[in-house]
């Protein structure tokens, strides 16, 4: 995890640098620094913390002048979060100063040499040792005589394992910034005689459009107002690939709400209209995915998928599961991209993965997607980040189309994803036995879904005096059934998340088979009930709860009275199809994890622990 920025060019680097860490602060936030190059020196700002307290503490030491410098947020892998072992490192004599996002796996092997040529250590870091080798290296690097700094950071990156995306600056060179990249995102983005370089585009797109995205095994060099590229392995890249960024500066800004969390909650009416835009084929019943057209012979003969993902995208893949084996009639497995790496794959021929992934950058996940491809899987990306590393290294992608996510709750990509499977199981389903009449029943519900989810955000105060009344409780059930079981776990997780509540999601039928145990009268369930080929079941379940003392809020159908004397609280969401519930469901839980979090006067855009872009295994 981890953000980097940096910049090199004729204005001053302190504003852009500053700018782009909140930008990235989602990444991580447990420490930031800044080191700029002032005059021949260094002068290095770090702080624990968050990096309004960088900003604020950096402000009270000195006038920040430099036209270059790097900067860092931190989400904690080696050491504690503190002011040591915030980045930037430097070097031990100085001249060398780096910032690093990603893990040097074999760090301790280097160290330990260093330390035999008398290297000290300030920090408890892999990134230091780093930038004690890249040192080591430049001093000693050719019989005995300095080498230059892009030379000697290529020669060190030989010597490491692992993943990073690194800023490296050199005292001696201060026209040159090298930025190198094995499985962690880098972008730089290309100015007016400046350079702005960053993990993702978010802090470069109010400077530029015009970006190029560095690939695994590369690095690029700035020197003297100019832009090369190469590889660790000292090949050049002739060609930039200049790519064109598409963001509003509106899209990364609050738009008027108190946190981006509950904006991103209140975009999804227009988010799902932008993931169905253009895409929707009413007269042949069927979905168009521009990305994936090529490859339409081996969706043809797919029989069988594997959808991986973590966290909030895995309970995705889990609607996904119901929907592609319903419509398209495919056996579906459901893993977590962890897992996947590391199993033998059985899935014989015509198989496919699909990663799904928000930010694209989920290393667990873009290991798997490199061990599926090594195993001859056809792989489809299911991504909201345009160009992230996983977008570019499927077979065939679609993206989201909903705007940069900036809470770490996920919200909008969630529906945006659910959303995507059912239009992709159309899709595979059109080219087996769905009927057109079919396709077309289901196109017209998921037309309605942006004006249901409006009618859901109507009544956000509903929720919030349900958030008052459920703040005080430390556990939770999340129930549900058939396509809401995934639903139930992806709003046990958005509570825990947000509001650091115990919560667990569950097939509500499982309950039964242990988990009902711990149902008391403080042990509040939310079942997700709607009117649909569950319902009876759903009911039952509840009543069950309801018989050992336990409170339930029921989330069901509009219109649907019978529940409103058995449950404690009930939720209404719009009739549609079931496919789609989960939909909506997944709003009024959102809303719920929201308001128990502000409630608790949580952190909510940026809880405890956590990142949201988790770039290590
Ligand atoms: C969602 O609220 C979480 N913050 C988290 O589970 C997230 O969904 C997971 O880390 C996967 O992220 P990705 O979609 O960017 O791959």
């Amino acid at each position: 995890m981890c953000g980097i920025v940096g910049y090199i060019g004729k204005n001053t680097a302190w504003p852009v640098l500053i700018k782009g860490l909140e930008r990235l602060e989602y990444r991580g936030y447990d420490s930031a620094g800044i080191a700029l190059l002032e005059g021949g020196t260094f002068s290095v700002y770090k702080k624990k913390g968050r990096v309004a307290e960088l900003s604020k503490f950096a402000k009270s030491h000195n006038e920040l002048s430099g036209g270059v410098g790097i900067a860092h947020t931190r989400w904690a892998t080696h050491g504690v979060p503190s002011d040591a072992n915030a980045h930037p490192h430097l070097s031990n004599g100085g001249d060398i100063v780096i910032v690093h996002n990603g893990i040097i796996e074999n760090y301790l092997s280097i160290k330990k040499v260093l330390i035999g040529k008398g290297y000290k250590f300030k920090s408890d870091t892999d990134t230091e040792v780093l930038a004690n080798l890249i040192e080591d290296i430049k001093k000693n690097g050719s019989a005995g005589r300095q080498i230059p700094i892009d030379e000697a950071v290529r020669l060190a990156l030989a010597e490491v394992t692992g993943a990073y995306a690194i800023l490296v600056l050199s005292k001696d060179e201060p026209g040159t910034m090298v930025v190198a990249k094995v499985g962690s995102p880098a972008v730089i983005g290309i100015g007016n005689g400046e350079f702005f370089i960053a993990s993702d585009a978010t802090p470069i797109v109010e400077h530029t459009k015009k970006v190029v995205y560095l690939e695994d095994g590369e690095m690029a060099v700035i020197k003297d107002g100019k832009l090369s590229l190469k590889t660790i392995k000292n090949k050049v890249r002739k060609n930039l690939y200049v790519h064109t960024l598409k963001t509003k500066i509106e899209e990364l800004e609050k738009g008027g709400f108190p946190h981006f969390m509950l904006k991103e909650i209140f975009d999804q009416p227009e988010s799902l209209r932008n993931t169905m835009r253009g895409r929707i084929v009413m007269d042949k019943g069927n979905v168009k995915f521009g990305g994936v057209e090529k490859f339409n012979k081996e969706f043809k003969n797919l029989e069988h998928l594997t959808i991986i993902g973590m966290g909030t995208a895995r309970f995705s893949g889990l609607i996904g599961e119901y929907a592609f084996e319903e419509l398209a009639g495919i056996p579906v497995k459901v893993e977590y991209g962890s897992e996947f790496t590391y199993r033998s794959v059985a899935n014989g021929r015509h198989a496919g993965l699909i990663a799904i992934s928000q930010s694209g950058e989920t290393a667990d996940t873009l290991n798997a997607i490199k061990k599926a491809k090594e195993e001859k899987l056809l792989t489809l990306g299911i991504v909201n980040v345009i160009g992230s590393s996983i977008a570019r290294v499927v077979d065939a992608g679609i993206y989201n189309h909903v705007g940069p996510e900036t809470a770490v709750a996920s919200t909008k990509a969630t529906t945006s994803q659910a959303l995507l499977f059912v239009m992709l199981a159309i899709y595979l389903g059109r080219m087996r036995d769905l009927s057109k009449s079919d396709g077309q029943k289901i196109l017209k519900e998921i037309q309605k879904l942006p004006e249901y989810v409006e009618s859901i955000l109507k009544h956000a105060n509903l929720i919030k005096k349900l958030a008052k009344k459920y703040k005080k409780y430390k556990n939770f059930f999340f129930l549900g059934r058939k396509y809401n079981a995934g639903a139930a776990m992806e709003g046990a997780l958005k509570l825990k998340e947000c509001s650091y509540i115990h919560a667990e999601g569950c097939n509500a039928a499982e309950l039964k088979h242990g988990p009902i145990s711990l149902i008391d009268k403080d042990f509040p369930s939310l079942v997700i009930a709607p009117t649909d080929s569950m319902y009876e079941k759903n009911k039952s379940h509840i009543q069950e709860i309801k018989a050992r003392g336990g409170k339930v809020i029921v989330l069901t159908t509009e219109g649907n009275k019978e529940l409103k004397n058995v449950a404690d609280d009930v939720i209404y969401i719009p009739k549609t199809l079931e496919m789609l519930t989960p939909i909506l469901a997944f709003v009024p839980m959102q809303l719920l994890a929201y308001y128990i979090a502000v409630e608790k006067g949580n952190d909510v855009d940026k809880p405890r622990n956590l990142a949201k872009s988790v770039t290590v295994e």
